[in-house]
């Protein structure tokens, strides 16, 4: 849906950088941002969730433990949930040294912060609202502050898409704002294809669920833009498995390593 050519788009294959380019540095960092457009890639996805004073950060686990040193800093705090712990406190932490010593230093970066790093680096944006069952009203939140930073005006909406497993919650997001491209993660059931149509643009499935006719199904609807409903799968991380799905006719692959997809979808 919003995929005008730039390299990382592979023929009509777009490479979308999963938690940043995640194999070559911290996930969900901006050094994984960074990354990414220094490997010449334009999309990257990333997870956000929400501090206990109402702070939205960029993070994939619930619990801070598996990728910072909160337990080090934190010691008596497990099980070390996100949303106990203050926007300060998270500040503190370490979420490069996990990954590798050369990171060390590296932030949990809020979504305020991630957003500039984002337009920094001219990039494009598959935004997933991780968790929302945890966080009442963070759609209407992530929107707000997505507007305040101009991503919701006309000329950017093409370099925006907002996911989530939650099928309610990308509901709530196309009923708040119903330019905003919608994906839904997950492989719903050819009969129920025509109901997420209403409010999902695209529908992103594990790579492992998919078939070539279910792709060839899910093209066939026309979501609530009235184009054809889209499909990203993930996670793709090696060359051979890149090929075949690309031979599904999936619109887009989610991967760790954009370079290997690319170097396997035939333009390096
Ligand atoms: O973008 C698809 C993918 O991110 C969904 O799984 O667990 O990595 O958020 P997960
Ligand atoms: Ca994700």
């Amino acid at each position: 849906p919003a995929s005008d050519a730039r390299a990382g788009d592979v023929g009509a294959t777009t490479v979308i950088a999963h938690r940043g380019a995640s194999a070559y540095a911290p996930e969900n960092t901006l050094a994984s941002i960074d990354k990414a457009a220094q490997l010449g890639f334009s999309w990257v996805e990333n997870d956000v969730q929400r501090t206990k004073d109402g702070e939205l950060v960029v993070i994939h686990d619930d619990s801070l433990q598996r990728t910072t040193n909160v337990e080090q800093v934190f010691p008596g705090r497990a099980p070390w949930k996100v949303k106990d712990f203050t926007a300060a406190e998270i500040a503190r932490l370490d979420a490069g040294s996990w990954y590798s010593p050369a990171y060390a230093g590296t932030r949990v970066p809020t979504l305020k912060e991630y957003m500039c790093q984002v337009e920094h680096n001219h990039e494009k944006l598959l935004l997933e609202i991780k968790n929302p069952e945890l966080y009442p009203g963070i759609e209407q939140q992530t929107l707000k502050l997505l507007g305040n930073q101009s991503w919701l005006d006309q000329k950017h909406l093409g370099r925006l898409i907002v996911q989530s497993f939650s099928a309610d919650s990308i509901r709530t997001v196309h009923k708040l704002r119903p330019a905003v491209t919608t994906a839904y993660l997950g492989a719903p059931g050819v009969a129920q294809l025509r109901d997420y149509a209403r409010f999902a643009d695209l529908i992103n499935p594990s790579y492992g669920s998919l078939s070539p006719a279910y792709v060839s199904a899910v093209h066939s609807f026309d979501g609530p833009h009235g184009k054809p409903l889209e499909v990203f799968a993930w996670t793709v991380n090696d060359a051979p498995t890149a090929r075949k799905v690309a031979g599904y006719g999936v619109d887009g692959l989610i991967t760790n390593k954009p370079d290997v997809v690319r170097a396997a979808l035939g333009s390096d």
